[in-house]
């Protein structure tokens, strides 16, 4: 068994240059939905395996038909030690609108913000920084053992903000190269900034795209408007039509799957003390907009949505141009909890926006990524121990908690290799992730890394 407290110390010492490390994996522009960056996106991966590779895993860049992987591997002390997967994503969210960040997205910095010291940059707190606190755990074993705790398969991806198409088939056809004893993620958050957490649950996601197309070309909306459909109108319509007043979705079969939280749930949520107030406040809102009658965690953790990602149509330049436009589209996407199914939602929603089409119209879908809900246990040997490792660092208790977000490939790690997964997080509500001016806070970044030191030094004996 190795010595965990030199695994720590080497993560003080080297402290600065890991940060050096995270700031130039944060320059290099990985925005995998925009095919204009597909090869920043590569480079990502080469990156990360040229690091992997520097602390002794046997790691490569692995093509797929969309955005590379990253696959490592390290032995453990012995063959039959304990062996870990452990699953990241170098891809980032698109940084628009630009105008409204402080610093460049791209070029990273270290700051003060309220007090705070924080590195700020696209990709600092979702996933770079986050997946970077596990590769230097295992850097600081390397310093100071000259070997791993355990065995590690490391998986980053570069497809997880667009649904991770690719890696659902990689997985398949990789199983017996990635099946290890349990799956860990670093992509969740803390409870707060003080008090680490272990996710036990995570919504699932449909994505889904609708274009309506009316006639066959932009119209004076003087000379046809009154009798030629409006395209905006209808998906406006379409859009409004799918909440009732109580903030349900009306979607014939949508809650099909979907089960009451249990009160004993309930009251544990309600003890955790967040307020609509509270969580609202911080973002400049206070009344909250889901269903009515239950409280702000429950709205975010265990119940479904239908939300409005993007909308567009007509002219959207400066001015004003009297038009009536030949197509309107809206990006839609669904959060899933317990056991709705992606795919009947999805064939549901499109059910529901073809019902309400003109004769005359026509209506396109796209289809984005999607995922089932995640609920993993809360009393297993694994979390009981990341749990103890993890209150060890923070000096306070590790909350386990459930999150609102997704993590698309958690499911196939259950269902498709039989493994759990530990999701434990260091990301804060206020990081702004997929926002401007996303930050993670350098105690994230250092105690995230000696949080890990601790949880394999746990696995491991
Ligand atoms: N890291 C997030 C997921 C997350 C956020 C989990 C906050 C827990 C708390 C992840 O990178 C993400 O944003 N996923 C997308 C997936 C989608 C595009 C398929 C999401 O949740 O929107
Ligand atoms: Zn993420």
């Amino acid at each position: 068994m190795p010595e965990l407290s030199p695994v720590l110390e080497a993560i003080d010492r080297d402290f600065d240059n890991s940060l050096d490390r995270l700031f130039e994996l944060l320059r290099i522009k990985s925005i995998s939905t925009d095919p204009a960056f597909k090869a920043d996106c590569r480079t990502a991966a080469e990156w990360l395996a040229k690091d992997l590779k520097s602390i002794g895993f046997d790691a490569g860049v692995r093509d797929t038909e969309g955005h590379p992987m990253v696959v490592g591997h390290h032995d453990g002390p012995s063959p039959d030690a304990p062996h870990v997967l452990f699953y990241g994503h170098y891809d980032v969210q698109p940084v628009d609108p630009l105008s409204l960040w402080h610093d460049d997205p791209f070029d990273p910095a270290v700051k003060e913000v309220n007090g705070v010291r924080v590195i700020t940059g696209r990709g600092s707190s979702d996933d770079k920084g986050q997946l970077m606190t596990f590769v230097e755990a295992c850097r600081a074993y390397k310093a100071a053992h000259g070997a791993m705790p355990c065995r590690i398969t490391v998986l980053f991806e570069g497809e997880e903000e667009s649904g991770s198409p690719s890696l659902h088939p990689f997985l398949e056809a990789n199983a017996d190269e990635l099946k290890a004893d349990f799956a860990m993620v670093c992509d969740t958050g803390m409870w707060d900034a003080e008090t680490p957490a272990i996710t036990t649950g995570l919504r699932g996601l449909v994505g889904e795209e609708i274009t309506i197309h009316a006639a066959d070309r932009d119209l004076h909306s003087g000379v046809y408007g009154g009798a030629a459909a409006n395209p905006i109108r209808i998906l406006a319509k379409i859009l409004a039509d799918m909440h009732d007043e109580t903030g349900r979705v009306t979607i014939p079969g949508f809650y099909d799957g979907v089960e009451e939280t249990p009160e004993q749930i309930k009251q544990s949520w309600n003890k955790l003390g967040m307020t609509a107030e509270k969580f609202l406040g911080e973002i400049g809102l206070s009344i909250p907009s889901g269903e009515t009658g239950r409280s702000v965690l429950e709205l975010v953790w265990a119940r479904p949505t239908a939300e409005f990602n993007g909308i567009s149509g007509g002219y959207e330049g400066d001015g004003f141009k009297t038009v009536i436009a030949s197509k309107a589209s809206a990006k839609v996407s669904f959060r899933l909890v317990h056991k709705q199914d992606p795919e009947k939602i999805r064939a549901a929603f499109r059910a529901f926006v073809e019902a309400r089409l003109p004769a005359d119209c026509r209506v396109e879908f796209q289809k984005h990524g999607s995922g089932p809900a995640i609920q993993l246990a809360f009393d297993s040997p694994m979390v009981t121990s990341a749990k103890s490792a993890l209150s060890d660092e923070w000096g306070k208790p590790a909350q386990v908690i459930a999150m609102g977000g997704s993590i698309p490939i958690v499911g196939d790690f259950q269902s498709k290799l039989g493994m759990d997964s530990l999701l434990v997080g260091f990301g804060l509500d206020d990081d702004r992730i997929h926002s401007p001016n996303e930050k993670y806070n350098i105690s994230s970044f250092h105690k995230g890394q000696r949080s890990w030191a601790r949880i394999l030094d746990a696995i491991a004996s």
